[in-house]
């Protein structure tokens, strides 16, 4: 870091971020506490005096990426004399590493620090730093300092971190375990949204379905229908919910609450109750198809969607088919796969029977191919409905084409001659692809 450089009056900043939507929101968070010191966004890093890359470490890949995108800055740095900042889950993996190792960077700061950036700036002239500390509790950064670029649908974290050490899963070691953020911080900020404008909100957390407001011991469902009161929000989402931790009273309070869209990710990882068991999930095979058979029961329109990893240390070909056999009996809408990845400080990396990568690819492959399938002919079904979507965006290519999003949270592209940015409309499904739906407004 330059010495003399700790005004943050004519500091421009870019931020890259990696990851999940928790990280797309911290990244907001970070952008709205530096432009409150008067600090400006930049869309160019050429015209940044600081960078700062939003960083996850989930699988081996998302670490590459970063590593990869580090190396581009290189040049900038030799070029220009700019601030380099990791933060997020691979700078709290690797904390004081990644200094010693990658001089380029000038600070680090794990997912809990965040409220140090300015101090960090203006504090620091030279000296690298690092804060990887942990809070024991909820640490509320104030709400207004959260910047959104999307002014449509906004992301709430409500809850933090992960108590459930899945064996494969590297997030708790990155994310700390779970905090809760006291329900009426976001009731405020929902409401605060909600008069900004905001149509659909999105709740956040590793493990949503835990939740317990620290202040009151009140859980999920409450949660749910104190958002759902809200005024003017029309949507309510909420991701990740964990098997273990969706309960009945939750698929009822989603019933109950009106605007609780009918769309849940239930992330299943395998659908073989032996791989589950060494994964350490908490639940069967068997256990989770009666939990969507009490869905679906309750919700017929329910839209699903899920995670899972193939090529799990010991992984049987039979284990494997059982996976495949569980997507035709769901029908998922959508499904999020990876090859198993192994990752430091978890119980699977240090497992000896590994599936060799190319076993693991063609698992992929197979995978993937059969689940194109099962959407194509689910997305064949809606062809000639009509179905309401949320209008998020404009095609960069094509001025009259526009993008949104189903109840379902399935991708619709459409033709409209007016600008429905923000708007709910009727669309009239006419074609479509396994990955997303083409319509028109309906008349
Ligand atoms: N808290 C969420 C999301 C965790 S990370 C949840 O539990 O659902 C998102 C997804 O990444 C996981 O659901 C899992 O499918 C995948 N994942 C996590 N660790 C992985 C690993 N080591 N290798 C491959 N995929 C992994
Ligand atoms: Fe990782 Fe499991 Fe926690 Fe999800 S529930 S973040 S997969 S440890
Ligand atoms: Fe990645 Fe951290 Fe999210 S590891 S998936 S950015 S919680």
């Amino acid at each position: 870091m330059e010495k003399g450089s700790q005004s943050l009056k004519s500091l421009k900043f870019y931020i890259h971020t990696f990851g999940c939507q928790m990280n797309e929101n911290d990244s907001e968070r970070l952008s709205g506490i530096l432009q409150a010191e008067g600090a400006q966004t930049s869309d160019s890093l050429d015209e940044s005096d600081l960078v700062i890359i939003n960083t996850c470490a989930v699988r081996e890949k998302s670490e590459e990426k970063f590593f990869s995108y580090l190396g581009r800055l290189d040049s900038l740095k030799k070029r220009k004399n700019i601030t380099i900042g990791a933060v997020g889950c691979v700078a709290q993996l690797y904390q004081s590493q990644l200094l010693e190792k990658k001089p380029i960077i000038d600070f680090v700061l794990g997912p809990d620090n965040y409220h140090l950036i300015p101090e960090i700036i203006q504090c620091h002239h030279g000296d690298k730093f690092i804060s990887t500390k942990w809070n024991q509790k909820w640490h509320e950064i104030p709400q207004n300092l959260t910047y959104r670029e999307n002014r449509i649908s906004a992301y709430v974290t409500i809850m933090e971190g992960c108590n459930n050490f899945c064996s494969y899963c590297v997030v708790p070691y990155t994310r700390g375990r779970e905090k809760c953020r006291p329900k009426q911080n976001i009731i405020q900020e929902v409401k605060d949204l909600a008069k900004k404008g905001y149509k659909e909100i999105q709740l956040l957390g590793q493990n949503v379905n835990s939740y317990k407001d620290p202040e009151t011991g009140k859980e999920f469902p409450s949660l749910l229908k104190e958002v759902n009161r809200i005024e003017g929000i029309e949507w309510i989402r909420f991701i990740s919910s964990h098997p273990k931790n969706f309960t009945q009273n939750i698929a009822i309070a989603m019933k109950e609450a009106e605007k609780a869209c009918h769309q849940l990710h239930l992330p299943i990882q395998s659908g073989s109750s032996s791989v589950l068991k060494r994964m350490n999930r908490g639940y069967t095979k068997e256990e989770y198809l009666e939990k969507i058979v009490f869905i679906r029961k309750l919700m017929p329109d329910m839209c699903l969607s899920t995670d899972i990893i193939v090529g799990f240390p010991g992984e049987t070909e039979g284990e494997f088919q059982e996976t495949l056999s569980v997507l035709k009996d769901v029908g998922y809408a959508n499904i999020f796969s990876f090859r198993y990845s192994p990752r430091s400080h978890t119980k699977a990396s240090r497992e000896k029977n590994a599936i060799p990568f190319k076993e693991k690819r063609r698992r992929l492959i197979e995978l993937q191919a059969f689940q194109r399938n099962i959407q194509l002919d689910h997305n064949r079904s809606l062809i000639n409905s009509v179905i309401k979507v949320l209008c998020l965006g404009k095609s960069k290519k094509d001025s009259l084409i526009y993008a949104g999003r189903n109840e379902g949270n399935q991708v619709i592209n459409f033709k409209s001659k007016k600008d429905v940015i923000g708007q709910f409309v009727d669309i009239r499904i006419t074609s479509c692809g396994p990955y997303s739906l083409i319509g028109e407004i309906a008349p």
